[in-house]
């Protein structure tokens, strides 16, 4: 309880108790995830991110794929059928009870619920593209780096890495800085989105281990994607 006794938000940090909250309902859940109910707008935006994933990083049929913070499956219902195996993991049971309706048609579809903080159910070397896209604007900066870190550990030799954020040095992403300043410090909603840089998320893959990193500009958003070398020991 705070000086006014009322209960106290959330940390940011605690990102299971922030998410499972926002996805209590399938409404809630939905306009979280992509700020609409509605299915034929899910569909297309779904179709529209894995077009760009296929277009700049690149997809195998048989690959494994992980995503990390995959919501009620908005991409992962389009990308099922074009991979060997979809992983969708989450930090929210609700999402993920969502996610397993919107999925059922697929055989090739996993849920996994996780910490918030790493990906331990996700064995070694088992991964050929990890993914995280509409998460690291949730997440605190160590957070975000320790995903990286997990994707480099779960993904095999020659597998590769994508990211994204809002862009602090676009216009947009700058609008959305400032608008965000305008809530009081106690009062910021624990999602509230937080920017990159380029620099920034360049910085993770390297520190990680990756190779091969390109940067991608993109109207309001930076997408960071990497390469684990062939030879990698881990
Ligand atoms: C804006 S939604 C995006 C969902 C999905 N990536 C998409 O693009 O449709 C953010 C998702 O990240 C999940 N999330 C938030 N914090 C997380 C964390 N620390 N670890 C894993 N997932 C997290 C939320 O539960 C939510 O499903």
């Amino acid at each position: 309880m705070n000086a006014a006794n009322e209960p106290a938000s959330p940390r940011r940090s605690n990102y299971k108790q922030v998410w499972t909250a926002l996805s209590a309902t399938e409404s809630s859940a939905k306009t979280h995830v992509s700020g609409t109910e509605d299915e034929a707008a899910l569909t297309h935006s779904g179709i529209e991110t894995v077009k760009y994933l296929l277009a700049n990083v690149g997809i195998d049929r048989n690959d494994v794929v992980l995503e990390i913070g995959c919501g009620i499956g908005r991409v992962g219902k389009q990308l099922a059928p074009q991979c060997g195996r979809w992983i969708g993991c989450d930090v929210s049971p609700h999402m993920l009870k969502i996610a397993a309706e919107r999925l059922r048609e697929f055989d090739n579809v996993e849920l996994v619920e996780i910490s918030g903080y790493d990906l331990k159910p996700i064995v070694d070397l088992s991964v050929d593209l990890v993914y995280c896209t509409v998460v690291f604007m949730h997440l605190e900066q160590w957070d975000r780096y320790s995903y990286v870190e997990e994707a480099f550990r779960v993904l095999r030799p020659g597998g590769k890495l994508f990211v994204d954020n809002v862009n602090l040095c676009s216009d947009e992403g700058w609008q959305i800085f400032q608008r965000h300043r305008q809530f009081k410090p106690a009062e910021r909603p624990a999602h509230i989105t937080e920017c990159s840089t380029s620099q920034e998320l360049q910085e993770y893959l390297k520190r990680a281990g990756f190779g091969e990193i390109e940067t991608r500009l993109d109207g309001v958003w930076v997408t960071v994607r990497g390469r684990k070398r062939k030879g990698s020991d881990e």
